[in-house]
């Protein structure tokens, strides 16, 4: 949420800050800027829209600077347009700040700078803060490094922030508190990034900045980091895990498309070195010190949003099935605030592809309090919730950028399977024949999603039909019923066409008088359990005029007859069926979105990661 990036070093800040914010576009992109410092004065260029927006409006403007910092935003107080656009100056224009996160009482500071005689221009959260610096700064007798410290103290919420001054022209300010903040550390230079995305063209070599930390970064001295106490800390040093080509579209047309179809690898990479070669044993190194624990929980919560709230769901089916334990699966946002019943024999299990998303950050916080053991699952390395949780497994499918949610969720399905496979068997809880055949069955999983992308065409031809409605049904029983939200979530964030996820046989409780001839209803009717019920269910959305769509299993005859679209997935057992069935889902919601002509990437209103409550 939101995009922070700056630079303090001997290269031209501007093509780097540029660079870095297309990099961050994916966290926000309603509107940009940049303040550079010039002949120590800073000069901003901001304005609503798009990165590509501010580079126009920057285009024959003199660009040159040393230091500088520049945000991407997503909207939270005050709509997307110029003035509410970061960076923010103080009323004096001396100082400019960038920040990621919610100032909440922004309110009370706002009436009290206000009632001192401050004008403030924006309807943000965020100039508040820099017009308290000023003032501390102003009043306080302290330098700027301080006044900001001061300040913060002074801020209820969440914060990463960076601030340049124009009495200080080599001197660059960051803190953070509650989002992610990062310092890349090259030769007398420094590159500042919400993540680490911007930062790894120049250097992998990264500080995590920590909980209430604030860094003074200068030309030609030393790091200096104080904790909102303002006692040194020690720099630490650690290596950003990610490639510049693994942030690069290459051949796809969109991220999105890419990241679909690089699924076969991202499930591969989350299984490596968890399986050993002889298929007796699935182990994951990040949680073997709470294994113990896991192994006799009375009961697992699993807490996540979205789409990681829908990989949930299949967690519950895999471990109420394999590992006999009762599971409740939580919206991240609701269990926060529900004073839930949470025992010490509690096992709660969060999953995030950010591990930034404040509703699930909170509800670690929730269960740690109340003496809980806490599990992390999530993609992106040295994210607050990886630092947070009491251990973990990392999904390992590499960066997402695409807004929408795709290889993260079928990375962490399969880690979800590779937990329970693992309880299950140290439980004594399934046959070592089962246990067997589940992992054989996992590894096929890349190679059959493989031939599932190869109906990527056929996929197209069926999106022409979807794309000409606006509203779409998705069915689903047992696993599948996961699969078939999380189809309909993909459809409307991408393409804005309304859909809904049921279990199949809900349908004639209500939602069955949706049904006409233009509605259009995607059935995972793939081989399982109930799926002589499914047919009933399709013969009733039939009967009624409904288009039939359905994912069927290879060689299925009957709803294929059925269907006015079939397509075909490969077999595997029924509990490892979403790893395939989402699929197809995805790219039909891909083409759907393409077909009307939406921004696919970046759709509208949202951003990748919610670190906003
Ligand atoms: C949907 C999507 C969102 C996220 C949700 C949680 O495609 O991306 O629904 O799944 O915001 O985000 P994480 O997984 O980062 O906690």
């Amino acid at each position: 949420m939101c995009g922070i990036v700056a630079y303090l070093g001997q290269r031209e800040a501007y093509p780097i800050l540029i660079n870095g914010l297309k990099r961050l576009e994916y966290r926000g992109y309603d509107s940009a800027g940049v303040a550079l410092m010039q002949n120590e004065a800073i000069v901003l260029h901001k304005c609503k829209g798009k990165v590509a927006d501010l580079e126009e409006l920057c285009r024959d403007k003199d660009v040159s600077s040393h230091l500088g910092i520049a945000h991407t935003r997503w909207a939270t107080h005050g709509e997307p347009n110029d003035k509410n656009a970061h960076p923010h100056l103080s009323e004096n224009g001396k100082l400019a700040l960038i920040h990621n996160g919610i100032v909440e009482n922004y309110l009370v500071l706002r009436k009290e700078l206000v009632r001192r005689g401050y004008q403030l221009v924006s309807d943000t959260d965020t100039e508040v803060v820099v017009h308290l610096i000023e003032d501390i700064y102003k009043n306080e007798q302290v330098d700027l490094a301080e006044a900001v410290r001061l300040a913060l103290v002074g801020v209820v919420g969440t914060y990463a922030l960076a601030i340049i001054s124009a009495e200080n022209p080599n001197q660059l300010i960051v803190a953070k508190r509650g989002s992610p903040l990062l310092i890349g550390i090259g030769d007398n230079e420094y590159f500042i990034g919400s993540d680490g995305a911007p930062i790894v063209e120049y250097t992998k070599n990264v500080i995590y900045l920590q909980e209430g930390e604030l860094a003074i970064l200068s030309l030609g001295q030393d790091i200096v980091i104080k904790n909102s106490k303002n006692k040194a800390q020690r720099p630490y040093l650690e290596k950003l895990e990610i490639s510049l080509e693994q942030l690069e579209k290459g051949n796809f047309e969109h991220y999105m498309l890419k990241e679909i179809f690089e699924q076969p690898n991202a499930i591969k990479d989350s299984m490596r070195g968890r399986i050993n070669t002889r298929k007796d044993m699935v182990s994951l190194g990040g949680i073997i010190k709470y294994e113990e624990k896991m192994l006799n929980a009375k009961r697992f919560i699993i807490a996540a949003c979205g789409t990681s709230w829908h990989a949930g769901l299949v967690g519950e089916y895999l471990f109420e099935s394999l590992v006999r334990v009762p599971v409740e699966v939580e919206y991240a946002s609701e269990f926060r605030y529900r004073n839930p019943i949470i025992n010490e024999d509690d096992v709660l299990i969060v999953i995030s592809q950010s591990g930034e998303t404040a509703d699930t950050l909170a509800a670690v916080e929730l269960a740690k309090a109340k003496g809980a053991t806490v599990i992390g699952i999530c993609n992106v390395v040295g994210s607050t919730m990886a630092r947070n949780t009491h251990a973990g497994s990392y999904t390992h499918a590499g960066p997402e950028i695409g807004v929408a949610s795709t290889k993260a969720f079928s990375a962490q399905i399969t880690v979800l399977s590779l937990m329970a496979l693992n309880l299950a068997h140290k439980k004594g809880k399934i046959p070592l024949s089962q246990y067997h055949r589940l992992i054989s069955d996992l590894e096929a999983i890349p190679d059959k999603i493989q031939e599932i992308l190869m109906q990527n065409d056929y996929i197209k031809e069926i999106a022409k039909f979807v794309a000409q409605t606006s509203n779409a049904i998705y069915m689903g029983r047992g696993v599948n019923f996961p699969v078939a939200l999380e189809g309909a979530l993909k459809l409307k964030e991408i393409s804005y066409i309304h859909a809904e996820g049921y279990p199949a046989a809900e349908m004639k409780h209500g939602p069955i008088a949706l049904i006409d001839e233009a509605m259009p209803v995607i059935v995972l009717a793939t081989e399982q359990e109930t799926y002589e019920k499914v047919v009933s269910n399709i013969q009733e959305v039939r009967a009624r005029k409904g288009k039939i769509i359905s994912v069927v299993s290879k060689g299925d005859t009957l709803v294929k007859e059925m269907s006015d679209y079939a397509i075909e997935i490969p077999l595997t057992e029924e509990l490892l069926t979403p790893l395939l069935s989402c699929v197809p889902l995805q790219l039909l919601a891909y083409h759907v979105a393409l077909l009307r002509g939406c921004d696919v990437d970046k759709p509208r209103n949202l951003a990748k990661s919610v670190s906003v409550e």
